[in-house]
């Protein structure tokens, strides 16, 4: 069966191992496809997609949009800074203005946790969460994986992962955990006391406080980039402290006694999370997640578009 067992993408949360499976085997496809001269198959000529961003972002985005027109879905956007919303216009009224024009599918990023759960209960419209405030950012997540997969084969148990930064704030943390543990990875995540949510022990991830234990422990290392925009006190001296301490650099990656692979989702900030010369390292696979990333979301779009066909 290649049916997800969801009709929205909402969280990796509600993902089963062989959804998360399923996904990889359709993005292997679609990966072929935009490699070729010619980069774009006729699957959702009949279906359109809005893309709605209340919050600001680049990969995602664009990587969307892209993955939408390779699959031959009309597509519109919508971003709020230009949009009705400044003048008060809600939630719901402003996505069921958009449906009203025959929209099939709702691609979301927003700044509240669980508005995408809260849209997919009020529109008869698909819904794919692009990121929700500090709760699940499951495409990234599901990229991913499928990068490590690339990196380290099919077989997820016993590779070890290490989340590194500021897991408090981080949907990608979050969707990432869920990710990992469903396909059988080990999870640790490292940083500061005051970046590492109390209870985070209770999703069976380790915690380390130390980044040179953390890395000597690890297959792949998940930088993640410090998000100020949602700290609203300062959780740390100065990001001069947090990068001497919870910054990947070429001295310490060289000095490990394995090669470790090195991720980040990116937007990064080089000099506090990783430095140059390791984000750009042939050790870094940012660039391939982002590729992957493509894939990754024509696989979603289509499996959740074949649901919607077969209504
Ligand atoms: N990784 C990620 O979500 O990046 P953007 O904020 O640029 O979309």
């Amino acid at each position: 069966m290649n049916n997800l067992s969801v009709d929205h993408l909402i969280g990796i949360k509600d993902l089963t191992k062989e959804d998360i499976e399923i996904i990889f085997k359709t993005a292997d496809s679609f990966k072929q496809v935009i490699n070729r001269p010619i980069k774009k198959v006729p699957s959702l000529r009949d279906i359109t997609i809005a893309n709605l961003f209340f919050e600001n972002s680049t990969r995602t985005r664009l990587s969307f949009e892209l993955a939408e027109k390779r699959l031959s879905a009309d597509v519109v956007n919508f971003s709020a800074a230009s949009s009705s919303v400044k003048k008060g216009e809600t939630l719901v009224d402003t996505v069921n203005n958009i449906l009203s024009m025959k929209v099939d599918m709702v691609v979301m990023r927003h700044s509240s946790p669980g508005a995408a759960k809260f849209l997919s209960e009020r529109i008869g419209a698909a819904v794919v969460n692009a990121g929700d405030g500090t709760h699940e950012h499951p495409t990234q997540a599901l990229l991913d994986s499928y990068s490590i997969r690339e990196q380290h084969g099919e077989d997820f148990n016993g590779r070890k992962v290490v989340i590194v930064g500021d897991i408090s704030h981080s949907r990608v943390a979050l969707s990432n955990i869920y990710c990992l543990q469903k396909l059988g990875a080990e999870v640790m995540v490292c940083g500061p006391t005051t970046l590492i949510p109390k209870h985070i022990d209770k999703l069976g991830v380790k915690v380390e406080h130390d980044l040179r234990t953390a890395l000597e422990w690890c297959d792949v290392a998940n930088m993640l980039r410090i998000q100020l925009e949602r700290q609203d006190i300062k959780y740390f001296p100065s990001l001069r402290e947090y990068s001497m301490l919870y910054g990947l650099n070429k001295e310490i990656l060289d000095s490990l006694s394995k090669k470790i692979t090195v991720m980040h989702p990116g937007p990064i900030n080089r000099g506090v999370e990783i430095t140059s010369d390791v984000a750009d390292s042939d050790q870094s696979i940012i660039l391939q997640q982002v590729e992957n990333g493509v894939a990754i979301r024509m696989a979603v779009i289509y499996l959740l578009a074949s649901k919607i066909k077969r209504q």
